[in-house]
């Protein structure tokens, strides 16, 4: 049933669905799934079927009731020229749409926040996340025939987002034409790195970014990697690169471009957020020498055009607290050493787990603290990637650090957790990525490309 929801929404805003990689897969394989573990099964999991809101009646009103929601949860992207494609700001246009509407809140694909926030697993600063009774609202206007109600009644204020304080520096991106390429696999996106070099002479902090979009309708999301070019072939990899066409920048997808090991993503910006500060006090360093290489989605549903974008940089001299990131992928790191590893083809679920203690993700980069505070974390997976538990397994047992349960590569942000998780450097890390390989007919590797796949964690944390 969810997965004939799912269907008629796609088929409501075809371009919509489409515009989703990970629907590709999971709508060539409609026929052969039976729900379980299908994008649109997976989704609803235990939620809005269960919900009992005794107070939610059929006397809802567009104007009175579903507006303010509307205003609130959705219309930052929902609007005139925002990424969204279309806007969901009147009643005709939401009546219009309404079941859709219904689908993917109850779903909770819509607004977009890829972690549960519902306190089972961690708090979230700030998070995208509607209540049951949000969402029972909802759905109660769109079975009771979608009233409009009081015309008259003022309309809601949006919600402010977040802004940067303080002196910022102003990055620009090279101005670009974004174009689909069906050999890389980027049917109506393209996805472009650009590396920011730095002229400083002694280390500054990040803390915090912002992001302002030149062409609204094209700039889906935003990553700003840290880049130590004398890291491992991180200087070749960037010369090859440089080198593979004539435009701004190179293709890349899983990352920085391929062959490039980050040493961080400290900039991880979608539409409709606003600034990011970073935890009070905390800072990402940048030495002489490290660049930034901005990864630039550009989702290219409507028409192209060009695009320059900037981003807006705090930096401080000095910090209370340096912020460290790890980028932890097992099944990324093997196929760098030869492994052969891979997903197996035509599984509606293929699993890959990895576990590592603390100690050993940072020695990696080496750095060693008996105890940490972890501030946020980034699950990274491909087109294919469905679900991702990961967890922390202490002396005292087991804790969960987040509950992907319906990933979407479209959405890449750092999950700020409302107060920092304290681990100490023997506790373990375990993950588990959950795929979804029924459009491929062999196997899946690891790697940076879109046919490839990361069961990647990204970590955020201080000393
Ligand atoms: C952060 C921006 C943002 C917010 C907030 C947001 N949307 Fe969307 N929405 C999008 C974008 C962009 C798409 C196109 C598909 C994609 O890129 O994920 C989309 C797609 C959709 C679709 C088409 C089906 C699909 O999943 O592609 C529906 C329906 C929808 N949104 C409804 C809503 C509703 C209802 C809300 C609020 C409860 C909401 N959206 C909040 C950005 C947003």
């Amino acid at each position: 049933m969810l997965r004939n929801q799912r269907v008629v929404v796609c088929l409501l805003l075809a371009a919509g669905c489409a515009a989703d990689p990970a629907d590709e897969v999971a709508t060539d394989s409609a026929e052969a799934t039976t729900g379980e573990g299908t994008t649109g099964a997976a989704q609803s999991t235990g939620e809005p079927a269960e919900s009992s809101s005794g107070d939610v009646t059929a006397d809802v009103s567009y104007y009175e009731d579903i507006r303010p929601l509307l205003t609130q949860h959705c219309v930052a992207c929902h609007t005139e020229g925002s990424i969204a494609p279309f806007r969901l700001d009147s009643y005709e246009d939401v009546a219009a749409l309404a079941p859709a509407i219904k689908t993917v809140v109850e779903a909770r694909t819509m607004p977009p926040f890829g972690v549960r926030a519902d306190g089972s697993c961690q708090e979230y600063d700030d998070p995208w996340w509607m209540t049951e009774d949000e969402i029972a609202t909802i759905a109660a206007w769109v079975d009771g025939g979608m009233a409009a109600g009081d015309d008259t009644i003022e309309a809601p204020e949006p919600p402010a987002l977040p802004t940067l304080e303080g002196d910022t520096e102003l990055v620009g991106i090279p101005e670009y034409a974004p174009e689909t390429n069906e050999e890389l696999g980027f049917a109506l996106d393209d996805y472009r790195c650009f590396p920011i070099p730095f002229d400083i002479e002694s280390d500054r902090y990040l803390t915090g970014f912002d992001v302002i979009p030149d062409n609204d309708e094209l700039v889906h999301h935003v990553l700003g990697f840290r880049v130590d070019p004398t890291f491992l072939n991180n200087a070749e990899a960037i010369s090859v690169l440089e080198g593979i066409d004539e435009k701004p920048g190179w293709p890349c997808y899983g990352a920085a471009g391929d062959g490039i090991l980050p040493q961080g993503v400290p900039v991880t910006w979608a539409p409709g957020q606003g600034a990011v500060n970073y935890p009070e006090g905390v800072g990402v360093r940048f030495e002489p020498g490290d660049i930034m290489v901005v990864q630039m989605h550009y989702n290219l549903l409507d028409e192209g055009g060009l695009d320059a974008s900037e981003i807006r940089l705090k930096w401080e001299d000095e910090v209370e607290k340096e912020g460290f990131q790890v980028l932890w992928d097992p099944f990324l790191f093997q196929s760098f050493t030869g492994g052969s590893q891979t997903l197996p083809p035509g599984m509606e679920s293929a699993k890959y787990n990895w576990d590592a203690t603390f100690e050993e993700m940072f020695s990696f980069d080496g750095i060693s603290f008996p105890q940490i505070d972890l501030l946020g974390i980034i699950p990274h997976m491909h087109e294919r990637g469905r679900k991702m538990s990961v967890e922390i397994e202490r002396a005292e047992g087991m804790e969960c650090a987040a509950d992907v349960d319906r990933y979407d590569y479209n959405w890449q942000r750092t999950y700020f957790y409302e107060a920092p998780i304290q681990v100490s450097a023997e506790d373990r890390l375990h993950v588990e990525c959950d795929f979804n390989t029924e459009g491929v007919s062999d196997p899946v590797g690891a790697g940076f490309g879109t046919q490839d796949e990361m069961c990647l964690v990204g970590l955020f944390f201080t000393e």
